[in-house]
C-alpha cells in the first residue's frame, strides 16, 4: 500500500533559509532534496546530479539555473540540463532531466510533497487575519519519529506533570471526560477540554481554561485556547526528516492587545519544548505503535487513540510500528 504521507504537504524549510545565489539541502521521509529559488518560485528536486551523482545543493544558482559543483552541468527551472561545460557545442540529452517535487510557499515556509498532493498545505485561516499577532516557532529538531511528536502535541494529560508550573499544576492533574469527534472536513476534534492553568508569574491568572485540539492531517494539528476572552492558538506541523528524526514547527497566534511580544512567545515555546524533547526521544518503541493492544490507554488518552486509529485507517506506515 502506498504511504499517504508521500502525497501530503510537509513543511521543509523557512522561506528565508534559502540562500541568495545558492541552494539548500533538505531531507524528507528519507529522500535527499535540493531547494533553490528561481524566477518562478521555489524548486525542489532530488539532490543528485544526473551525471555523476554529486550533490546539487553544493552548487550555485546563476541566471535562473542551478549549476552542479562538480562538472558544471547546468539545470533550468524545469529541471532540464541545458549546458555541459566540457562540450559547449553539444545539446544535452532530453533524458538529462530532473523530476521536480511539488513545492509551495505558505505561512513563510516551503512545503514539499514527494507525490501528488490533492489539496493545499494544512489550513491556517488566522495567517490572513490582520487583527491577530503571529509568530513562527521552531524548527525544533528531535530524534524521534514524526507521529510520536504529533501525538505529544495532542497529549493533554502530560501538561500538569511534564510542564509543571507552566502549563499545569501537579496538584490539579485531573482530566475530565472529553469527546473526540470526526471533523466534517476530515480529521478529528476534541473540543473544550477544561484544563487548569497555573499562575507562573503571580498575576492571579490561575483559572480553568478550555483547550480545543483538531487533528487536521496525519502530521498537522491545531490548538486553540479559550476562556480568558482572548484568542490564542497554534498550528503545529511535523517535518518527517527520517524514520527517527523530525523537526517540529509551530505558528502561534494571539490578540495583540495582550501586549505579548513575539520573542516572548518563542522563548515560552522553546522552554516548553525543551521539557518535551528528552521525553519524546526516550519513548519506546521509537515508532508509534498503531496496534492498540501494544500500550495501555485511559479515557484521558482518547485523542491519542483516535489519532492512532486514524493513522492505521489511512495506512500511514512511515514512523509507525
Ligand atoms: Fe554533476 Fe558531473 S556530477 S556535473
Ligand atoms: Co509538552
Amino acid at each position: 500500500m502506498r504511504d499517504p504521507l508521500l502525497d501530503e504537504w510537509h513543511p521543509i524549510a523557512a522561506s528565508e533559509e534559502l540562500p541568495e545565489g545558492g541552494a539548500l539541502p533538505a531531507s524528507l521521509l528519507g529522500q535527499e532534496i535540493v531547494l533553490w529559488r528561481g524566477d518562478r518560485g521555489v524548486h525542489a528536486w532530488p539532490d543528485l546530479c544526473l551525471h555523476r551523482g554529486a550533490r546539487l545543493s553544493r552548487g550555485k544558482v546563476a541566471r535562473n539555473c542551478l549549476r552542479c559543483p562538480y562538472h558544471g552541468w547546468t539545470y533550468s527551472e524545469e529541471g532540464q540540463c541545458i549546458a555541459i561545460p566540457a562540450h559547449p557545442g553539444v545539446h544535452p540529452p532530453q533524458r538529462a532531466h530532473l523530476l521536480p517535487f511539488p513545492a509551495r510557499e505558505r505561512y513563510g515556509m516551503v512545503w514539499i510533497s514527494l507525490g501528488c498532493p490533492s489539496g493545499d498545505p494544512p489550513p491556517f485561516p488566522e495567517w490572513e487575519d490582520g487583527s491577530l499577532a503571529k509568530t513562527r516557532c521552531g524548527p525544533y529538531r528531535v530524534n524521534a519519529s514524526a507521529p510520536r511528536l504529533l501525538e505529544n502535541f495532542l497529549d493533554v494529560a502530560h501538561l500538569p506533570i511534564a510542564h509543571e508550573g507552566i502549563l499545569g499544576d501537579p496538584s490539579r492533574p485531573e482530566i475530565p471526560a472529553y469527546r473526540v469527534e470526526r471533523r466534517p472536513e476530515g480529521g478529528w476534534i476534541a473540543a473544550d477540554i477544561p484544563v487548569w492553568q497555573p499562575d507562573p508569574d503571580g498575576s492571579s491568572r490561575a483559572q480553568t481554561v478550555t483547550y480545543t485540539y483538531e487533528i487536521l492531517r496525519p502530521l498537522a494539528a491545531r490548538f486553540r485556547k479559550t476562556g480568558e476572552g482572548k484568542r490564542y492558538g497554534i498550528l503545529a506541523a511535523v517535518h518527517p526528516i527520517g524514520l527517527r528524526e523530525s523537526a517540529f514547527w509551530m505558528w502561534n497566534f494571539w490578540d495583540p492587545q495582550q501586549g505579548v511580544r513575539p520573542e516572548e512567545i518563542r522563548a515560552h515555546q522553546e522552554r516548553i519544548f525543551a521539557q518535551d524533547r528528552p521525553i519524546v526521544e526516550s519513548q519506546r518503541p521509537e515508532l508509534l505503535p498503531l496496534d492498540l493492544q501494544a500500550e495501555l490507554h485511559l479515557p484521558s488518552d482518547r485523542l491519542a487513540i483516535a489519532y492512532r486509529r486514524w493513522l492505521a485507517e489511512l495506512g500511514v506506515g512511515f514512523g509507525t510500528g
